[in-house]
């Protein structure tokens, strides 16, 4: 076994503390990498507080992220696609059953059996957790490794292989392109996203923000319009006219008011509400105008390689705030108060040099 530190959530209600644990040795497929960086998603801070229950069972202790750039230390005898040295990304999910339709077409996240996921999840064969990427090495079958762009800067990378294919996949598929009026709701990490994506395909963007004091960065960022939408009015003013609305927010809401602001025919995508959305959408908000409401998770891991080669060949990035592991609890409180620029972002150096110091 390989000895592994990182940071762990034990309960709910508890700071994350340090933990050491084991990770498995690489087998024939499998790639060891030393993780450079790993973004904070607010996935790891509903999955660490138990929001998802029970429908998504918090494990602990829990060792979160699965916004994971490292470098590759060991591979397996069989591994063909990555050596010593390379540098490689991992994202929300470490493996698949990888026969059924949906793997099959490359959109492991909608396995029928479940992805296995990056950490709060438990291996296929063993049933031993998963942990993710708050920790020194990890350990991933090549199938579920992707290849980074030599062009990038490392640490702004990292959130692209969650919040960046989290947007990618979606505006992709409900094409959002040139003569589309694309609405982006939140400006946190997937929303900067959004609107990074939403703009380098052609589309018309709009930030749809609680937040007065990020209307400068949504433009900065690439939105051709703001919108602040504490003011009720503003949803009248601009009804029907949106044709994709890409929603964010965290914790289920009233969709009717966005729903509104949709045209005939227009789409709006749920990619942060697990929970109920209160009060439920009207069905006249969705039969006239022929609206849609729908919801997408992540992206396959074709679909990730694609994603990071275009911001390779377009230059995007993220936008991040680099901190020490140490300061990660203090990163989790600020982004449950929406305090975020665009990315929290761990430099697993921190880890190191505390462990060398200690030694
Ligand atoms: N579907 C997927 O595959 C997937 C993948 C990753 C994350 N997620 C989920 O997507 C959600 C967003 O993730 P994130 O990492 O981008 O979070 P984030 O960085 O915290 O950004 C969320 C933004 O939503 C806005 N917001 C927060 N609470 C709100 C409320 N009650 N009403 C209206 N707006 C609110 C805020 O933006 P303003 O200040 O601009 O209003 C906030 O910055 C989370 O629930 C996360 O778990 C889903
Ligand atoms: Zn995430
Ligand atoms: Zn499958």
């Amino acid at each position: 076994m390989i000895s592994a530190h990182g940071y762990a959530a034990h309960a709910a209600d508890k700071p994350l503390t340090p933990f050491a644990f084991e990770r498995r040795e690489p087998g024939p497929r499998d790639v060891q990498m030393s993780v450079l960086y790993c973004g904070i998603c607010h996935s790891d801070l509903h999955q660490v507080r138990g929001d998802w229950e029970p429908m998504i069972p918090s494990l602990y202790p829990m060792v979160p992220g699965h916004e994971i750039v490292g470098r590759v230390t060991k591979v397996g005898a069989r591994v063909a696609k990555f050596k010593i040295g390379d540098t490689v990304g991992v994202g929300c999910m470490v493996n698949s059953c990888r026969t059924c339709p949906a793997c099959r077409n490359g959109l492991e996240q909608y396995c029928e059996s479940g992805a296995t996921m990056t950490y709060n999840g438990r291996e296929r064969d063993s049933g031993d957790p998963t942990f993710g990427g708050y920790s020194d090495v990890l350990v991933t079958n090549e199938d579920f490794v992707v290849r980074i762009p030599d062009n990038l800067d490392l640490k702004a990378v990292a959130p692209l292989l969650c919040a960046g294919i989290t947007t990618y996949s979606p505006l992709r598929h409900w094409k959002a392109g040139p003569g589309v009026r694309v609405g982006i709701i939140g400006l946190g990490g997937l929303g900067h996203m959004g609107i990074k994506f939403a703009r380098a395909f052609g589309a018309e963007v709009t930030l749809l923000t609680t937040s007065p004091s990020k209307v400068h960065d949504a433009e900065r960022l690439g939105a051709h319009a703001t919108l602040v939408t504490r003011d009720a009015a503003v949803f009248t003013k601009n009804a029907g006219k949106f044709d994709l609305l890409f929603n964010t927010i965290p914790t289920g809401h009233d969709v009717n008011p966005y729903l509104q602001l949709l045209a005939q025919d227009g789409v709006m995508i749920l990619v942060g509400a697990l929970t109920a959305l209160t009060p439920p959408p009207l069905g006249a908000n969705l039969l006239f105008n022929r609206r849609s409401l729908v919801g997408s998770i992540i992206g396959g891991i074709r679909e990730t390689q694609e994603m990071l080669d275009f911001c390779g060949a377009h230059t995007i990035m993220c936008d991040v705030e680099v901190i020490p592991l140490q300061n990660v609890n203090a990163a989790f409180e600020r982004l449950a108060k929406g305090d975020v620029h665009y990315r929290f972002v761990i430099d697993m150096e921190s880890l190191r040099r505390e462990s060398a110091r200690a030694a």
